[in-house]
């Protein structure tokens, strides 16, 4: 079968079928989750030779690895004898891979070491056919590492383009620009992976969808508005703006709204239980440091949205990972930071551990509204007769949205250009025809 994506995307809607149709869902997990840059793991999740951490490419299963000269490798983890799942450990650090089927012996750049009673096959053993199927590609940006099975596809930093610049500067209010992965908080949701996409830079639903955590936030404060207090009146008329990247990505900037000075950001985190401990505790001993000390450990208010699958918010890494047309995992990686520069001394870890704590915001109080409301959508979009989805906030209204000169579109807070921009891109990709490679050792 094939769809018509010119009438199933339009200026201002798309097709219920964009979330529902399985066909659909296939077609994205190779022209989307094969054929661009697909986030699959940080830099400091395998910063030793040989570290290994398995992960998924689209539905592919992989395994992500340093090896042992450095290379980043990301391998198909299934073994080339009967097809089974060769490594079987989320994470570790290994030489080798040995099949737990039948013992097949592969070393981590993919090559086939031995397998058991080799006299049995009359085939040599040594030909490349035998060695794992690894992504051609692999290319990281400042820890992030990427994967595409497209061989014609962009080199990363020109596919990341203008997004970078965002990316940069949430790296770079830590110290050496640097963030440390650490373990994952797992949500998952009953509906399509674009839901949450769509969401990740839309300031329309948050004071609606988002009502009992900001009150809950703002009861608890005592001083300046807590949170995302700040959508509670006409979030049009306030400096945070959204602005869309191209090739898909955008990004949701809310700094604009904080108090430029040290402790300004830390000043409206929300509260969570031991931060006023923390707090009195680092202004009696650290003095004027104190604040910016507590600022390292607040969530940035920021949205970076990297197409398809990667957002960074507050000091967290978020991942959407398809699971079917209609289940999505939306995993949280908590970050830590290292006293790079040797000026932050014996505060690192109630820095640290306060940063942990910021899950106990919008993370654990926040995040479970919007999956309600991506569950809620994929039932409303069972009625198969009502077939459309707008997206239309802000078209056609003149002098609202703001064409820049390097390419990006910037608009108020609660607009939805950033939907209809990176949709369209959504079907560009999805009308291409690319050619999906592996690679074998030789
Ligand atoms: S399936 Fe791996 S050794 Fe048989
Ligand atoms: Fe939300």
């Amino acid at each position: 079968m094939s769809l018509d994506y010119d009438h199933l995307v339009q200026e201002d809607r798309v097709h219920r079928a964009l979330y529902t149709d399985p066909a659909i869902f296939a077609a994205e997990m190779s022209n989307i989750f094969g054929a661009t840059w697909i986030y699959v793991a940080h830099e400091s999740e395998i910063p030793n030779p040989n570290d290994f951490i398995t992960r998924k490419l689209g539905l592919r299963p992989v395994i992500v690895l340093r090896d042992a000269n450095d290379k980043l490798r990301v391998l198909f983890n299934r073994c080339t004898h009967r097809g089974t799942t060769l490594c079987r450990h989320e994470k570790g650090n290994a030489r080798a891979f040995q099949c737990p089927y039948h013992g097949w012996n592969f070393l981590n750049t993919g090559k086939l070491r031995g397998v058991p009673w080799a006299d049995g096959y009359s085939s040599d053993i040594k030909d490349p056919k035998f060695n794992v199927a690894q992504v051609p590609r692999v290319e990281s940006y400042r820890g992030f590492i990427f994967a595409t099975l497209n061989e014609a596809a962009p080199p990363l930093l020109t596919w990341l383009g203008p997004i970078t610049r965002p990316i940069d500067e949430w790296l770079d209010r830590n110290p050496g620009g640097k963030v440390f992965v650490c373990e994952a908080n797992r949500f998952k949701f009953k509906g399509n992976w674009k839901l949450a996409y769509d969401n990740s830079s839309d300031g329309y639903h948050v004071i609606y969808s988002h009502r009992s955590l900001l009150e809950m936030e703002n009861r608890l404060a005592d001083e300046s508005n807590k949170g995302m207090a700040y959508y509670k009146n006409s979030p049009d008329a306030l400096p945070m703006y959204v602005q869309y990247m191209g090739n898909g990505h955008h990004f949701k900037d809310k700094r604009p709204n904080l108090q430029p000075r040290p402790g300004g950001l830390w000043a409206i985190e929300s509260t969570h239980p031991g931060m006023e401990h923390a707090q009195d505790m680092f202004r009696a001993k650290y003095g004027e440091r104190a604040e910016s000390l507590l600022d390292l450990a607040g969530s940035e208010p920021v949205n970076v949205n990297i197409f398809p699958n990667l957002s960074l918010l507050g000091n967290h890494i978020q991942v959407f990972q398809p699971v079917s047309v209609d289940e999505t995992d939306a995993i949280w990686y908590g970050t830590r930071i290292e006293d790079v520069n040797g000026d932050i001394g014996d505060a690192l870890p109630t820095i640290n551990a306060l940063r942990m704590r910021t899950q106990e915001g919008f993370p654990n109080f926040g995040e479970v509204d919007d999956l309600a409301n991506f569950e809620q959508i994929q039932r409303g979009l069972q009625c198969p007769e009502d077939e459309w989805i707008y997206m239309n906030r802000g078209l056609g209204l003149p002098d609202r949205i703001k064409h820049n000169p390097d390419g990006t579109i910037t608009a108020p807070a609660t607009d939805e250009v950033f939907m209809r921009e990176y949709i369209k891109e959504w079907k560009k990709l999805m009308q291409a025809r690319p050619e999906l490679t592996i690679q074998r050792e030789p």
